[in-house]
């Protein structure tokens, strides 16, 4: 396979930013063309940041899995679709070529029709890293249905929030899931969540760690079981069912600063023509590369980088199942030994957290097939750059630092690897078809070199999301309301006399600890229901590893008992809302939150004690009772 868009040197990178300003409708019309379409769109673009109504390629109809599947069949039957490491690296690996994987999904979309699955149903997917969850997601899509994956890690009453917020009526889940030396009982979390949920159909499970699990009559089936039903039907075809590109085609939950998670919703045609876009010419993929991303699949990284944009290139692409430091911190390096691994996407906490075991590790590995690396999730130290150029690339491999969020679909500012200059700890330039501005606090454009600002993009592009699942004006209240006509990000970010940007994080009440996105509001909430906390409040300090670390500020009514235990209850508390990943790192009980007169709480000042910043805490003045604030310093947790 060929990219025609694929760009391959910096002045075509200049003509092709060029030509997507001047003329977006022509450029995004050409790339698109080289997808398959069962009908061509009738207009590339209709817009407007007010309502917000976006729409992309409209008239156009497709099914994303015909051009993930079916039209490499022909040429690239048997080419490796996707290769499987197990957790266990003694176990035996998988490997599905094109045709393999054409034909597992067509069962599975069978199976999930026997049972029910329509266009347009909501089908919940609570899995481990198995080829068997990206068979399924590739499934819902084929027959149309609405997939929204939920993170392993969550908690039950984090996935009953999901479920009832999507009306999700089906589920894909296993027994359980090996993560190093743990197993997850999946299956179990989802009867919790079920308690909660009696409008759940039917709950498809796979058998991956034989963690015994019960089965309620008329709700739950094996995976194996309705396999084989399919396969005595004579293994049937399932024709792709043809979408409007404007159709959606998952949800996907995202933290804010404010409330429940929100659906953030992609549609088939622009989603698929924009993060292919991407892969090809930010990793410059080249036919015969394996592409190994280490992102979970229940993240947007693993919905683009592992599953849609690889396959739609034709790519062959690696999932891994297990953790980066079992059996041992090599676990990366070994799997890019084994498989000849040419383009590795990882993300800076973990680069972190390998720098931590030394070159023991990296020197027992053969890392001479690497040709790109790639790195996301939150901005990268230039140590932990370095580190990875040094050591992983050994000063050969371009570094792609690439940003983007969930909102995005697909990556939307980075280098492009070799095509484009890097600069360690600079995202760089933004990607063909990508208008960002900075913005000042007073809603003003802040132009020119050497700057810094609120990052915002001020035109479409096909990869964006189109609303928050059931409730459109949540759309437009977090991203198009606090800029007129802009796309807001909720991050900041620098721009030098180059154009480069470097993200500098988030500017609102969204944490990033090891790449996770949460909100403080959530973890505030969580912490709210343990019995005895009166009020709390959660800020980010910085950390070694995590990048930011959760600082929780717990104000508590009984001043008695084991204030260790109580930490502990209290992390277990969150740990059961939301999931292990919100956990505080630090929980300081204080006796009062520094509170202005009309009751807000002064964030601000709690994130500089956090930092230790202790004597910048600014202006105490306006606050109600100024005192609390040194109390709260002398108790600061270092
Ligand atoms: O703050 C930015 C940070 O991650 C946020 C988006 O998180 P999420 O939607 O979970 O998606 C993560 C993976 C796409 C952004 O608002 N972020 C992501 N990539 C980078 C980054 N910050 C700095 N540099 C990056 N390369």
């Amino acid at each position: 396979m060929s990219y025609p868009f694929q760009i391959k040197s910096f002045d075509e990178y200049q003509a092709a930013y060029k030509r997507s300003v001047d003329d977006p409708e022509g450029f995004w019309g050409d790339v698109a063309s080289s997808f398959y379409w069962r009908k061509k769109w009738d207009k590339v673009l209709e817009w407007n940041f007010k309502e917000p109504n976006i729409k992309w390629f409209q008239g156009g109809r497709l099914n994303i899995t015909e051009n993930c599947l079916d039209r490499h069949l022909e040429t690239s039957g048997n080419k490796p679709a996707i290769i499987w490491e197990p957790n266990d690296p003694e176990d035996r690996h998988r490997v599905l070529t094109y045709r393999e994987l054409y034909n597992k999904v067509v069962q599975f979309a069978n199976v999930l029709k026997n049972n029910g699955v329509k266009k347009g149903d909501r089908v919940c997917i609570y899995m481990g890293m198995v080829p068997e969850l990206a068979i399924a997601v590739l499934a819902c899509a084929r027959l149309g249905a609405i997939h929204s994956v939920i993170f392993g890690g969550f908690s039950a009453q984090s996935i009953a929030d999901r479920l009832q917020d999507a009306q999700a009526e089906y589920i894909v889940t296993s027994d359980g899931a090996f993560r190093g030396n743990k197993d997850v009982p999946l299956k179990s979390v989802i009867d919790d969540a079920l308690v909660q949920c009696h409008f759940v159909k039917r709950v498809i499970v796979l058998t991956r760690t034989r963690t015994p699990v019960s089965m309620i009559k008329g709700r739950d089936v094996w995976w194996e079981d309705e396999v084989k039903f399919v396969e005595t039907m004579g293994n049937p075809d399932c024709p792709a069912e043809e979408m409007d590109a404007e159709d959606p085609l998952f949800i996907l939950y995202t933290s804010g600063s404010t409330g429940k998670p929100k659906g953030v919703v992609h549609t088939v045609g622009g989603y698929m023509v924009y993060t292919t876009y991407s892969f090809v010419n930010v990793f410059q993929y080249n036919p015969g590369d394996i592409h190994f991303c280490t992102a979970d699949i229940g993240w947007i990284t693993g919905h683009s980088y592992i599953v849609y944009a690889p396959l739609c290139a034709g790519a062959t692409s690696l999932i891994f199942e297990g953790i980066p430091t079992w059996p041992d911190a090599g676990r990366f390096w070994k799997i890019v030994d084994k498989y000849r691994v040419n383009i590795l996407y990882t993300a800076p906490t973990a680069i972190r957290s390998l720098m931590g075991f030394g070159l023991g590790p990296v020197q027992q590995a053969d890392l001479s097939s690497l040709k790109v690396l790639g790195s996301v999730g939150e901005p990268i130290n230039e140590e932990a750059w370095h580190w990875f150029d040094d050591n992983i690339g050994k000063n050969r491999c371009p570094i792609v630092d690439t940003w983007w969020q969930t909102e995005n679909g697909g990556i939307l500012i980075s280098n492009l690897a070799g095509v484009t200059k890097a600069k360690p700890g600079w995202a760089t330039l933004p990607l063909p078809g990508i208008q960002p501005v900075l913005m000042d606090e007073n809603g003003k454009e802040i132009e020119g070199p050497n700057v810094g600002g609120n990052l915002c993009v001020k035109f479409p592009w096909p990869g964006m999301l189109r609303t928050t699942y059931g409730d459109h004006e949540r759309m437009r209240t977090n991203y198009f309301a606090t800029y007129d006509d802009m796309y807001f990000t909720g991050d900041g970010s620098y721009r030098d006399e180059d154009g480069n940007y470097r993200i500098t994080g988030r500017v609102d009440d969204v944490l990033n600890v090891s790449g996770h996105r949460i909100g403080t509001a959530e973890v505030e909430n969580a912490i709210n229901m343990h019995a005895g906390v009166v009020e709390s409040a959660v800020v980010g300090y910085p950390h070694e590893v995590k990048g930011q670390g959760i600082y929780a500020y717990v104000v508590y009514t009984s001043a008695h008992g084991d204030e260790s235990l109580t930490r502990k209850d209290i992390a277990q508390t969150v740990a059961r809302i939301i999931g292990p990943i919100a956990k505080p790192d630090k929980i300081q009980f204080v006796s009062g939150l520094p509170k202005t007169r009309s009751g807000k709480i002064m964030r601000r000042i709690l994130r500089k004690i956090a930092e230790g910043e202790l004597d910048n805490v600014g202006d105490i003045s306006t606050l109600l009772d100024p005192q609390v604030v040194d109390e709260i310093k002398r108790g600061r947790l270092a």
